[in-house]
């Protein structure tokens, strides 16, 4: 046996375990499985990654700083608060790394992302939930969960897994009630799918308070997710400590000339949009006429519980709906590790993948659609 010594908490981490991609024996799938982009990445993202091929054995900038411009222009931000990451998660684990340490408490809401807990452990910290009401995040139970120990509270919105959001009302009254050493993390990885009037993103929290951060991702929306490229907006203390804990060149130069284009694209992006707000209402609405119980998401992703379906038997419930799929050859998410055994996350895909998800689901429950 090794005599390594592993610090505090790592052993403790049941290791991530990303959306499945294949199914035994099917030349060809649906993937609905990781909130990947129904349309893919923008034209113009892909030409600007394959131009990088001529120039892989230079360094990328570690500064970001043409990404960081393009960022600050399109979403009308200050680009010395950008801080750009392998991802959003990289993000997120610098937060917990700087942030929380042994004995002290990372909070967050019952079904929230598992990076959180895996960061917060990875730190050596303790994560601590508090319970959601009707699968959405409560602000006074998230405050009633806050102790002494409390460092940093994560909160997605909108959530995933189960796609529902809080007001900037309620935000900014769970901001309120915090102190001022406790870091609130706004994770808006789905803000670019949100059309409602009462969401706000975190953005102006973040100018506008010293213990408030944004996080966003290129992963959704932009469809980068194979590059990894996400970005904090922070006060400028908090990017003051980030960029002294991050590799110097964590962002790697295709994922940057990448990013630039994706978010240059803005009539890409509107499509992308316009295509999730009509085929998430729509799949919404027919698994809720089979009658699943399907939350009110603004995300590109639909929670699907089987509840009353499930108590007919384990033949009705969502293990055996994930199985049915499968053999159709259409890949979801299982959600037990989120607390939700009973339910299913499926991801806005093309039309033909939702009407294909529609048709498997209601032969599976022996409905004629
Ligand atoms: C709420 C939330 N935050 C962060 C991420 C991580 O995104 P990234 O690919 O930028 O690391 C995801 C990805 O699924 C997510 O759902």
């Amino acid at each position: 046996m090794s005599t390594l010594g592993v610090q505090p908490g790592i052993m403790d981490i049941a290791p991530y375990v990303g959306g499945e991609s294949a199914v035994a024996g099917a030349q060809q799938v649906i993937k609905l499985s990781s909130n990947e982009s129904a349309l893919g990445p923008s034209p113009a993202a892909t030409a600007a990654y394959g131009d990088l091929a001529k120039a892989l054995h230079r360094y990328p900038d570690g500064d970001c700083r043409e990404l960081r411009d393009a960022i600050a222009e399109a979403f009308s931000l200050d680009a010395a608060r950008i801080v750009c990451g392998a991802g959003s998660d990289e993000i997120i684990s610098f937060l917990c790394q700087a942030y929380a340490g042994p004995g002290d408490e990372v909070l967050y809401s019952e079904h929230g992302f598992l990076m959180y807990p895996i960061s917060a452990k990875a730190a050596g910290a303790t994560p601590v939930t508090a319970p959601e009401t009707d699968l959405t995040t409560d602000v006074d139970a998230l405050l009633a969960a806050v102790t002494d120990r409390t460092r940093i509270l994560f909160i997605a919105n909108p959530n995933n897994p189960t796609g529902t959001y809080i007001p900037r009302a309620e935000m900014e009254h769970l901001r309120a009630g915090l102190r001022d050493d406790v870091l609130l993390v706004i994770d808006a990885a789905y803000a670019e799918y949100v059309g409602r009037d009462d969401y706000a993103d975190g953005a102006a929290m973040v100018e506008a308070h010293d213990n408030v951060v944004m996080t966003r991702t290129f992963s959704k929306i932009f469809g980068l997710g194979g590059m990894r490229l996400g970005w904090g907006y922070v006060p400028a203390q908090v990017a003051d400590v980030l960029h002294r804990i991050r590799g110097p060149f964590n962002v790697s130069a295709p994922a940057q000339a990448a990013g630039v284009a994706a978010v240059g694209d803005t009539a890409f992006t509107a499509r992308v949009r316009a295509h999730n707000d009509k085929w998430l209402p729509w799949t919404r609405d027919q698994l809720r006429g089979l009658g699943l119980s399907v939350t009110d998401s603004v995300g590109n992703f639909l929670l699907v519980c089987f509840g009353a379906k499930a108590d007919q038997g384990p033949d009705h419930g969502a293990e055996a709906a994930d199985a049915f799929l499968k053999r159709d050859g259409i890949i979801v998410r299982r959600m037990a590790g989120y607390g939700l055994p009973d339910c299913l996350r499926i991801t806005i895909g093309a039309e033909d993948e939702m009407r294909a998800v529609v048709g498997s689901l209601s032969r599976f429950l022996g409905k004629n659609t």
